[in-house]
């Protein structure tokens, strides 16, 4: 396998902290810290569920009476914008930056806790007004702006479930996402910048309701103010609203069961189409806080950047939720990190002096394709921590991002975890040893395996099935609507020891440290961002050449993977260069930029199981030249 033979020279490649980092960080013996947690998991979560404030204590830390629908701290009363907003007002924090932020072309606001806490409330009261409720689903289609965390924590407030639409898809993939959650309000903005371009966010907006029409009102943020079609009685602006006396500056906070949703993320899985992860008030606020307080060291002076986009879930617990529950202050850019020039990303660190940064090695290496010149340019040295997430990180990228951004001198919290976990999973701590490519070791309070089909333990160093074997208070409640879903998708396949399946595949070496090796199923990940084969396949389907589809993820230096295509077209169709260009716009229409393959080809078979199953795997062994394996399965 390419990635293994990637890792092994390196293997014994250690990066250990130096005396001081260990002096300075607030976690200093990870393995006294690990032992403790795990012998008594809910003694751990407990103490630190009382760094935050709760309406009413709980019963009971876990209640795991239903496997694996687990309920952590039943009974109390809470909600997680109490947490990250309306306490800290209450404190000389309300003084405090909690956001800075600066537009893709230049412009730049900032809020302290105070105003985004003002600023949520208005925000709050007009959705109130326009019904919304405790429980209701409101989707959110933005970008990078900070509206789109005052969206969130506002629909939190009142106690609705926000489901954020990554602002990359296109219409198909937005209709099925309002449809699945049946939102009635829309929030979403004329368009973003990216790339000194506009995304026209409401145009789409406008054609995914005319495939979803439960949307009964949508609230459209001015971002880029082009001229863009609104429908009376149906489309508001936003700053129209907050001109309402409704729109006051001060509202109540819905008071939520520590188990009443907080919100759906859409994400793939192996099949079908994509599944909304459900997360909650309780668990998720305790997790995603105590993560990012010890992975990334948090003190109270830190100006902390995770570059990731809200839409996905490395934005939601650590660009909104745990920053702000710390009282930090986060930064948030709105654009491409190359616009206008290569630089922008190091000239925003320079010059909001960010301490922390955190982003994905597919931003790395497309930075690093640069050369060193342009970070060179700038003083980096407020940078003290880095961070990675997404994908495995090739090792070169990794020495790159520590010697030319970190001067040698920040340590990379390579973290591994997913949508359904809510926050770091195996990750380093900076007083823990690295290896570049390795995501180290577990959190405190989780215990991940690597098992094989009988879900014993591998032998070091030998590839498996990564599991979890506990339950943790961040995890996913269930699949929203689709409970069987959640069951089968996870934890039917190792239901008698009761192990979480991850999804991934990897390896654990002599030292206990974990290298993830990638996934078992038809999740690609390009550039970062999770894509299932099915979505695209149904997108190609859905134009009127094609008959049927199969998509694979294949190996790419710079984006992690690129999807390849295959095409069965229906007959009175040929191949040509020309319906490649058109599929590739068709799909760029219907699910998004991201999701457009590189190559597509046109065949007249596709490998297939007796059952009528399309083999992947097959697909891509031939596309690599590798061995196909046991076909013992295929179709005749
Ligand atoms: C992959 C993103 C290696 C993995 C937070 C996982 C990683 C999937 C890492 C989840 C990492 C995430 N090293 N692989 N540090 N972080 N992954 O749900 O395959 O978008 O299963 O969550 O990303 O992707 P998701």
């Amino acid at each position: 396998m390419d990635r293994q033979e990637e890792i092994l020279p390196t293997e014994h490649e250690v990066y250990h902290p130096s005396a001081e980092a260990i002096s300075e960080a607030v976690i200093k013996d990870y393995d006294a810290l690990y032992a403790r947690s795990v012998a008594d998991p809910e003694g751990f979560w407990a103490t630190e569920a009382k760094e935050l404030e709760w309406y009413e204590p709980w019963d009971q830390v876990l209640d795991d009476s239903n496997p694996p629908f687990f309920k952590w701290f039943t009974g109390a009363k809470t909600n997680i914008v109490h947490n990250a907003l309306d306490r800290h007002v209450k404190t000389w924090r309300r003084n405090k930056l909690a956001l800075i932020w600066e537009g893709e072309p230049g412009d730049r606001r900032s809020y302290s806790y105070y105003r985004l806490w003002q600023e949520t409330c208005r925000f709050a009261n007009v959705l109130r007004s326009m019904g919304v409720q405790k429980g209701d689903r409101v989707t959110i289609y933005m970008g990078r702006v900070p509206e789109l965390a005052i969206a969130m924590l506002a629909c939190a407030k009142v106690g609705a479930v926000h489901s954020v639409v990554y602002g990359g898809f296109s219409e198909q993939a937005l209709a099925d996402r309002i449809d699945d959650a049946q939102s009635r309000v829309l929030i979403t903005q004329d368009g973003a910048w990216l790339r000194g371009k506009i995304v026209e966010l409401k145009k789409t907006a406008d054609e995914a309701i005319r495939r979803s029409p439960v949307v009964e009102h949508v609230i459209v943020l001015k971002r880029t103010e082009q001229e863009i079609y609104m429908e009376p009685g149906r489309d508001y602006w936003l700053h129209d609203l907050l001109a309402l006396p409704i729109a006051a500056p001060t509202c109540s906070t819905e008071v939520m069961d520590a188990e009443d949703p907080l919100f759906i993320l859409y994400t793939s899985g192996t099949t079908g189409t994509p599944k909304g992860l459900l997360h909650t008030h309780g668990g998720y606020q305790v997790f995603t806080s105590t993560t990012l307080k010890w992975v990334f060291d948090f003190k109270e002076a830190d100006r902390w950047w995770c570059a990731a986009d809200p839409g996905w879930i490395t934005g939601h617990s650590y660009i909104v939720y745990a920053p702000l529950i710390l009282g930090a202050t986060s930064f948030m850019y709105e654009g491409a990190p190359t616009h206008p020039y290569p630089n922008r990303w190091w000239k925003l660190v320079e010059s909001y002096g960010i301490t922390i940064l955190y982003t994905a090695p597919t931003a790395i290496r497309g930075l690093m394709r640069f050369g060193d010149a342009w970070p060179n340019r700038h003083d980096l040295s407020s940078l003290r921590l880095l961070g990675s997430v997404g994908e495995p990180i090739n090792p070169e990228a990794w020495r790159w991002y520590h010697r030319v951004i970190g001067k040698d001198k920040c340590p990379i919290m390579d973290t591994w975890w997913q949508t359904e976990t809510g926050g770091f999973m195996i990750t380093p701590m900076p007083s823990v040893p690295l290896k570049p490519g390795s995501a180290t070791r577990p959190f405190p309070g989780i215990e991940a395996e690597i098992v094989n089909e009988e879900a014993e333990p591998v032998k070091a160093n030998e590839d498996g099935y990564l599991v979890v074997k506990k339950p943790w208070p961040g995890m996913a409640r269930t699949v929203y609507g689709d409970p069987d879903r959640f069951v089968s998708q996870y934890w039917e396949r190792f239901q008698k020891q009761g192990y979480y399946l991850t999804g991934d595949s990897a390896r654990k070496d002599e030292d206990g440290y974990f290298w993830i090796i990638g996934r078992i199923d038809d999740v690609i990940k390009v550039s970062g961002y999770r894509l299932g084969t099915a979505e695209i396949e149904s997108a190609l389907v859905s134009h009127k050449a094609v008959a049927e589809s199969a998509c694979i993820g294949i190996p790419d230096e710079l984006r992690g993977n690129v999807i390849w295509a295959y095409c069965i077209l229906r007959s009175g169709y040929e191949g040509s260069d020309r319906l490649v260009a058109q599929l590739k716009d068709h799909v760029r229409h219907e699910t998004g930029p991201i999701t457009v393959p590189a190559k597509i080809e046109f065949v007249d078979k596709l490998p297939k199981t007796r059952s009528g199953k399309i083999m992947r795997r097959v697909l891509k062994a031939q596309a690599l030249g590798q061995d196909v394996g046991d076909i013992s399965t295929l179709e005749a």
